[in-house]
Parts: structure tokens; sequence; C-alpha cells
């Protein structure tokens, strides 16, 4: 889908990271795009580029009102207002129901009454708790295991409930784990950072032997731009992931080789925390039937990531 031009877009979130990326491929194409967002987690620099060309409106999901007001007149909506912060989450579990539940439920009963066109949910692989089996496909049990989990199965549930009762034409896209430029938190940004304090030795938590599904967020973007765009899709989930599962000890290494630095030690705590999930890989079969595939692989994503975190590679310990 190249040419958007026609078309008014909301990106509720539009400030955080993922969906800041979606708000550039839209901007790319020529969509009309309005961001609603309260700032909580995500910022002005992440819209930067686009700035000019967006409308971009301060405020939360929480505010019904407001709601109303943006989603009047859009044909296209995605959610990504949410808490995505998973230890904020068991601290401040209120703001999750609030932001992530309530939330989607004041934007999904706006696009019904307004008509909306197209609506598509950033859900997330937290639906489904405790791995049973790997690669889990869609059909996984629905077992959240946090707040955080628990309030994004809400606002999924919500959204298939409103597709069903009302024809809300709703598609939910649950991300396992999304990396690149502009993400401020999680294993690889604190690798990194770590790596910026002391070249000689990397403390990695847990033993290294965790497995992940690391998904290039332009890429992740793209998957949410397609869906978007294919009917086939209404009424459906699907999980995006890269497909191509790493162990911990695997990233650590790639790491090292997109930073230049072979003499770095890493070393592992050996101690897993409460909620480390030991393998975290989707089934994307689904998601890969609509046509979706990841175009850039990890060692390529590192090196965009490198960039953007401005860490020079090639330094060599010191
Ligand atoms: N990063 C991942 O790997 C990942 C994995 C699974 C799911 N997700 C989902 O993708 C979405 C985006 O996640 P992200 O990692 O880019 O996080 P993020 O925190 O960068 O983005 C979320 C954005 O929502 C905004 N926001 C929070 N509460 C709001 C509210 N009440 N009203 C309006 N705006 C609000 C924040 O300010 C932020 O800009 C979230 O819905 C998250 O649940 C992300």
């Amino acid at each position: 889908m190249n040419d958007l031009s026609s078309i008014r877009v909301l990106v509720t979130g539009g400030a955080g990271f993922i969906p800041s990326h979606l708000v550039d491929l839209l901007v790319a194409r020529g969509a009309r795009v309005t961001v609603l967002d309260d700032l909580s987690a995500g910022t002005r620099e992440n819209l930067a580029r686009v700035a000019g060309a967006i409308e971009f409106v301060e405020g939360s999901v929480a505010d019904r009102d407001l709601v109303d007001r943006v989603v009047a007149g859009q044909e296209w909506v995605f959610n990504f207002a949410a808490n995505a912060d998973v230890p904020r989450s068991v601290k401040h579990p209120d703001t999750d129901f609030t932001s992530n539940a309530l939330g989607a439920h004041h934007v999904f009963d706006a696009c019904r009454r307004h008509g909306v066109g197209r609506v598509v949910q950033a859900s997330t692989a937290a639906v489904y708790g405790e791995p049973r089996y790997t690669p889990m496909d869609e059909e996984h049990p629905l077992r959240p295991i946090s707040p955080y989990g628990a309030s994004k199965l809400g606002a999924e549930a919500l959204g298939f409930a409103y597709h069903h009762t009302y024809g809300l034409p709703f598609t939910a896209l649950r991300i396992f784990n999304t990396y690149g430029p502009r993400q401020p938190r999680y294993v690889i940004y604190d690798l990194f950072r770590k790596l910026e304090r002391d070249r000689r030795r990397l403390e990695v938590l847990g033993t290294g032997e965790q497995v992940r599904d690391y998904c290039y967020v332009a890429d992740t973007a793209t998957a949410f731009l397609a869906v978007a765009g294919d009917e086939g899709t209404i009424g459906e989930v699907y999980n995006i992931a890269g497909g191509q599962p790493v162990s911990i000890r695997e990233l650590v290494a790639l790491i090292l080789e997109t930073l230049g630095l072979a003499d770095t030690e890493p070393y592992y705590t050996g101690q897993s925390w409460p909620g480390d999930i030991s393998r975290l890989v989707a089934d994307v079969t689904r998601l890969r039937a609509r046509g979706f595939a990841p175009t850039v692989d990890l060692r390529e994503g590192l090196r965009r990531f490198a960039e953007w975190i401005d860490i020079a590679p090639g330094e060599g310990a010191r």
C-alpha cells in the first residue's frame, strides 16, 4: 500500500517508540496524520522529523470527550497508547487499566460511533503469559501474568467484542520483542548503555540461555500498515515477530561484533528474576500468509541501533 494521500489517520500513543516509526511511514506515504499522546513515555523528539506534517494533540485516551473529538473524521485508527513498561505496570497497575483498557474502550467506542473504516490495536505477547509451548501460535492459551498483560488482553477482547457486536473493522497484532532506534529501555538498550560505561566486562542478567524473537521496529511498523490496508485481516489476530529466535548469549555476541569489541568479557549473573520467561518465540505463519516478511535482520538492526544510540563502533575495549 504505497499511496495513502487521501487518508486521515489517527495514531494514539504516536510519540512513542514503535508508533513514531509508523507515523514516519504514514507521512512518507502522504497520509494526513493526527497523533494523540499524553507524553507520559513518548517524546516530541520522536516526532521531530515529521512535526510540520502532522497534527499533534497532547492528551490522554482516558479522556473520553477528547478521544471523541480526535477520532471524528478519521478513516483509520491505530491504537498504541498504553503504558508499555512492564515493571511500571507492576508498581502502578491503575495506570494500565486506565490507559490500556479503559482508554482502548474510549478509542474503539468512538471509532464505532464515527464509522472509522479501519481500527488496528497494538497488542502484545504478554497476553499469552507463560508459554505452554513454543513457538506460540495465536491459538495459545491466554493467561497473562502481569497487570500489563491483563490490561492489554482486556483491550484486545473489547476490540473483538465490538467487531462482533457492532461490526467494528478491527484487527489486533500481538507484538513480541521489537527493538530499534528510539527504544529507551529493555535488554538491547541496557546492554549498549553498560558497554558505554565499561567496555572490558559486560554484566548480563540471567544465564544467557533465554531465547527471544526480535523484530526490527521498521518491520513492525510496516506490518501495522500492511494489516490496515488489507481488509482480509478484519476480525483477526496476528503475532508479529522476526521469526529468527536468538539466545541472549548469541545476542550479546552480535552486539559485541557490531561495536567491534573483540576483547569484552560477558559475565552472566546466572540468576533469573520473577516473570523472566525462558523462551519467548512466536509462530508467525499467519502473518506471513498475508505476505508479511521482515526485511532487516538482527545484525543490520543492531548496526542501526548503534548508530542511533551513538556509541562509536570499532573503538575496541578501553
Ligand atoms: N516494544 C515492544 O517490544 C512491545 C511489545 C509488545 C507490545 N507493545 C505495544 O506497542 C505499543 C507501543 O509500545 P512502545 O514500546 O513503543 O512504548 P512507548 O511507551 O514508547 O509508546 C507508548 C506511547 O503511548 C503514550 N501513552 C501512554 N499512556 C497514554 C495515554 N493514557 N494517553 C495517550 N497516550 C499515552 C506514551 O506517552 C507513549 O508515547 C504499546 O501499546 C505496547 O503495549 C510493544
